[in-house]
C-alpha cells in the first residue's frame, strides 16, 4: 500500500478529461494534476522539445513524491514516453494513445482518428494504423488549432464550428462509423465534433485503457492507497494563473 499521490500531466488542460475518469475509478486516491500551459500546445513541437518539456514536468511531480505518473497527453506519450521511462526507471509511468483498437474491437470499419500533427505523424501511431489498414478505412486527421481552442477558454462556438468544418471537410461524406479522439483536449469539444456526423456514432477517448493500465502498475508495485476516505486533486501549472481554468473545467465535468 502507498498513500502518496498520483501525478497526472498534460501540455495544458486536456488531461483534465482523463483525470476526471481516473478520479471516478480511483475515488480514494490523491491526485496532483500538472498542466504545462506555458508550453502548450505540444503538438506543433519537435519530439526533442516535447521530451524536454515533459522532463521538467516529471521533476516537478517527483518533487511532490508522486508514486506513479500518468501522461494524460497523446502527443507527449507518442513523442516522449519511452525516453521518460528510461530517464525515470524507478517511477511507474502510464500513457495514453489513440483508442484505434478499441474502435475496431467495437466493430467500426470506417474510422476517423483525430490527433495533433505530431501524434498522427509519429511512428507509434503510423505503426498502429498500418496493422489495421488492410481491412479497415482509417482516416487519420491532424487537427492544428483544435487544442489551442480548448486552451483558449472555448468561448466562440461559431469559430469552433468553422475550424472543425474546415479540418473535417474531406471526411464528412464518408460512411464514418467510429470516431477516435486522439488528443485529450478533444473530449471537451466532443459534442461539436459528433454533431458533424450522423447521430449515434461511437466516440472513443482511450480513458478506460489508461485507468486499466494505471490499476495494473499500482497493483504490480503494491501502490494502491490504503485510504478509505475520498481522495482529492491538487492543481499545479507552469502558468500559475491557469489553475482557475483547470478547476472550472474539472467542475464542469463533475456536474
Ligand atoms: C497538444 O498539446 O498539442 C495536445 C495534447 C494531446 O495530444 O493530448
Amino acid at each position: 500500500m502507498n498513500n502518496n499521490p498520483i501525478g497526472v500531466f498534460d501540455s495544458g488542460v486536456g488531461g483534465i478529461s482523463t483525470l476526471n475518469e481516473l478520479t471516478k475509478q480511483f475515488p480514494n486516491e490523491r491526485f496532483i494534476f500538472y498542466g504545462d500551459t506555458k508550453n502548450a500546445p505540444y503538438g506543433s513541437k519537435t519530439p526533442d522539445e516535447v521530451f524536454q518539456c515533459t522532463q521538467r514536468v516529471m521533476d516537478e511531480l517527483l518533487a511532490q513524491h508522486v508514486k506513479a505518473v500518468v501522461i494524460a497527453c497523446n502527443t507527449a506519450t507518442s513523442a516522449a514516453k519511452p525516453r521518460l521511462m528510461q530517464a525515470y526507471p524507478e517511477t511507474p509511468i502510464v500513457g495514453i494513445e489513440p483508442a484505434l483498437k478499441e474502435a475496431i474491437d467495437d466493430g467500426s470499419h470506417n474510422i476517423l482518428v483525430m490527433g495533433t500533427q505530431l501524434t498522427v505523424h509519429l511512428p507509434k501511431f503510423q505503426t498502429m494504423m498500418a496493422k489495421y489498414q488492410s481491412d479497415h478505412n482509417i482516416y487519420a486527421v491532424p487537427c492544428p488549432g483544435l487544442a489551442d481552442y480548448v486552451e483558449g477558454g472555448m468561448t466562440d462556438p461559431a469559430a469552433l464550428n468553422e475550424l472543425l468544418t474546415t479540418l473535417l471537410a474531406p471526411y464528412l461524406d464518408k460512411p464514418i462509423d467510429g470516431i477516435v479522439l486522439g488528443c485529450t483536449h478533444y473530449p471537451f469539444v466532443r459534442d461539436a465534433i459528433s454533431a458533424l456526423f450522423k447521430p449515434g456514432i461511437p466516440v472513443h477517448t482511450g480513458f478506460e485503457g489508461v485507468a486499466k493500465q494505471l490499476r495494473h502498475v499500482l497493483v504490480e508495485h503494491d501502490g494502491l492507497t490504503a485510504a478509505t476516505t475520498p481522495g482529492d486533486v491538487t492543481w499545479m501549472s507552469s502558468e500559475p494563473d491557469a489553475v482557475d481554468y483547470y478547476q472550472s473545467l474539472y467542475d464542469m465535468l463533475k456536474k
